[in-house]
């Protein structure tokens, strides 16, 4: 019988919805959707401790962050100390505190040290990348020998020298594959140029294809999802084992429809790598939701806004109020997913 052998197994896959709060009201209605999903799918018992209700406080005695503007990992925009946006001492001094659990700070070398050999992924839009960067510069406090690493279509992460891990993110905005179809007849359908087809059934090929090399993956979508990215002239169709799906679905079903299709598509993919017959290496695969929306939406202060670096570049983009200041508040992301990580490999 022929299986897909990876050289490595993927040892967990997490999921996460992290929302702006311009788009908070759609997404969260969205993600607890896809919470269910994810229990129902889920093969082991989740920890009983919830990280993403709790509340932030200012802590004075906070420590200060792990690394400043000199991070080579950084991008301009998102470098708000460099950029010299306004209370960043403040920003960094709120600490979240979950309600009923104790959120410890990551520890750099004991998580590369527990991450030894093995490859982390992140897979989504620019919010992931967000996340990818703030994980970077902090894991890199323990391998300054880190290396920018963009390799097998790969838009950015490093290689840890001394721990033999890579970290990196693959843009992939809607998750599933779509492509533009420009109007074939010139019958003028109310001002409309042409469609993007998306396949819900059928991963990004930015992905898909590379599956084999990680062991940890994290997934986000959640800001393309909106009629600013796709105007009504330009409107995303839904596409399923090739064909239109009928009634047609809206933008917002459209999202469900693919989340819960890339989720099935995770389960049954690896459904065939951990078969027992792979090497006897029933590893077992969790996918647990990380609901950072929820947490950040309380943060405002802390995105970038106008300090994006560049002269005229508020006039040209707009504020930044979607994505997060570095270092700031995805340092919280890097924290519970870091003790989600350890309880996970330190009780198996
Ligand atoms: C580094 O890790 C990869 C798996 O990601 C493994 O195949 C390779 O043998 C490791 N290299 C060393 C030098 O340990």
């Amino acid at each position: 019988m022929q299986l897909k052998l990876p050289s490595k197994l993927p040892y967990l896959i997490l999921l996460s919805v992290i929302v702006v709060y311009l788009y908070s009201t759609i997404l969260l209605q969205q993600s607890s959707t896809l919470s269910a999903t994810v229990t129902t799918t889920s093969s082991s018992t989740s920890v009983s401790c919830n990280f993403f209700q709790g509340r932030w406080v200012v802590d004075p005695k906070f420590p200060k962050p792990f690394y400043d503007e000199t991070c080579p990992f950084h991008r301009n925009s998102w470098n708000c100390i460099r950029n010299k946006r306004e209370n960043m001492v403040l920003i960094n001094s709120w600490k979240w505190v979950p309600k009923d659990c104790d959120l410890t700070r990551i520890d750099p070398k004991s998580f590369l040290g527990l991450m030894r050999n093995k490859n982390i992924w992140f897979v989504g839009d620019s919010l992931n990348e967000n996340f990818l960067v703030s994980f970077l510069c902090v894991l890199r406090v323990a391998d300054v020998g880190a290396k920018k690493w963009k390799k097998m279509g790969a838009w950015r992460g490093a290689y840890f020298p001394n721990f033999n891990v890579t970290v990196a993110y693959h843009r992939a905005v809607l998750l599933a594959r779509y492509e533009w179809q420009p109007l074939k007849s010139a019958v003028d359908s109310e001002g409309s140029k042409g469609t993007y087809c998306v396949d819900v059934d059928i991963p990004a090929d930015d992905w898909a294809t590379v599956t084999d090399f990680y062991d940890v993956v994290i997934f986000n979508t959640g800001h393309w999802w909106g009629y600013d990215k796709f105007p009504m002239e330009t409107p995303l169709v839904f596409y399923r084992d090739g064909k239109p799906i009928f009634p047609s679905l809206g933008l917002f079903d459209g999202l469900k429809v693919v989340l819960q299709s890339m989720v099935s598509y995770i389960q049954k993919e690896l459904d065939t790598w951990f078969n027992p017959s792979n090497n006897g290496a029933p590893h077992g695969t969790e996918i647990r939701l990380l609901e950072f929306s929820h947490l950040s939406e309380f943060r405002a202060d802390a995105h970038p806004a106008v300090w994006l670096g560049k002269r005229d570049a508020v006039a040209i983009w707009g504020q930044d109020c979607m994505h997060w200041c570095l270092p700031g508040v995805p340092a919280t992301w890097v924290d519970i997913f870091s003790q989600l990580t350890h309880n996970r490999f330190e009780t198996r």
